[in-house]
């Protein structure tokens, strides 16, 4: 079956991000197209990259290099949750994407993102990130914004327009990454 992290791109503590990636999940978990799975940056505690040699030769030497790319390797397709932190990803996804290589190539990636302009500026950054990883990018997204789906900037309250996008995000990437698990099977 085709597996799908959905990746929780914050680490902060009161981090909005934990919402709305259990939000994800919920919907997620009540198809039977793929199995989903939530994986949270906070329990990999990735340091700034620390690997002598690029990730795109694969010569991981520390064990949490090893134990991330082992986690990010089990899937084949990724749904990014990220904030918008000054018009991009957060600093602690960027790094956590940077220690890997192989494990992206030829995979599938959506997007949902949150901020005041509904994290739009971050997923433009990721998708330039992703072309170079050879990841695929499907072209919905879910866009919340600070304003209209949270209380206060803080307790998560999504429209019920996006449930629908969300579906359609997820239709978008378990097809993309089917197909390309036949990509990476060749050979
Ligand atoms: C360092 C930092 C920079 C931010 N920059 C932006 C920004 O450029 N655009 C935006 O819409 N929101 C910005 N915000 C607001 C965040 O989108 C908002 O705090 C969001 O809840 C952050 O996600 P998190 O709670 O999961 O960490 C910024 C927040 C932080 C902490």
């Amino acid at each position: 079956m085709t597996k799908v992290a959905i990746i929780l791109g914050s680490t902060r503590p009161g981090r909005n991000g934990e919402a709305v990636a259990k939000w994800v999940y919920d919907i997620a978990s009540r198809r039977g197209d793929a199995e989903f799975e939530l994986v949270d940056l906070l329990d990999y505690n990735l340091p700034h990259l620390d690997e002598a040699m690029p990730p795109s030769l694969g010569q991981y030497a520390n064990e949490h290099t090893k134990q991330w790319a082992a986690k990010i390797a089990e899937f084949d397709a990724y749904i990014f949750v990220t904030p918008e932190y000054n018009h991009s990803t957060s600093g602690a996804l960027k790094n956590a994407i940077d220690f890997l290589y192989a494990e992206w190539n030829n995979k599938a990636a959506g997007f949902v993102s949150y901020g005041s302009a509904g994290g739009t500026r971050a997923v433009e950054h990721l998708r330039l990130i992703a072309g170079e990883l050879q990841l695929a990018d499907v072209r919905a997204q879910v866009a919340l914004s600070l304003f209209h789906d949270f209380e206060n900037f803080s307790v998560f309250k999504p429209g019920p327009q996006h449930e629908g996008t969300l579906n359609t995000v997820l239709d978008q990437t378990v097809t993309w990454g089917k197909a390309l698990a036949t990509v990476r099977n060749k050979g």
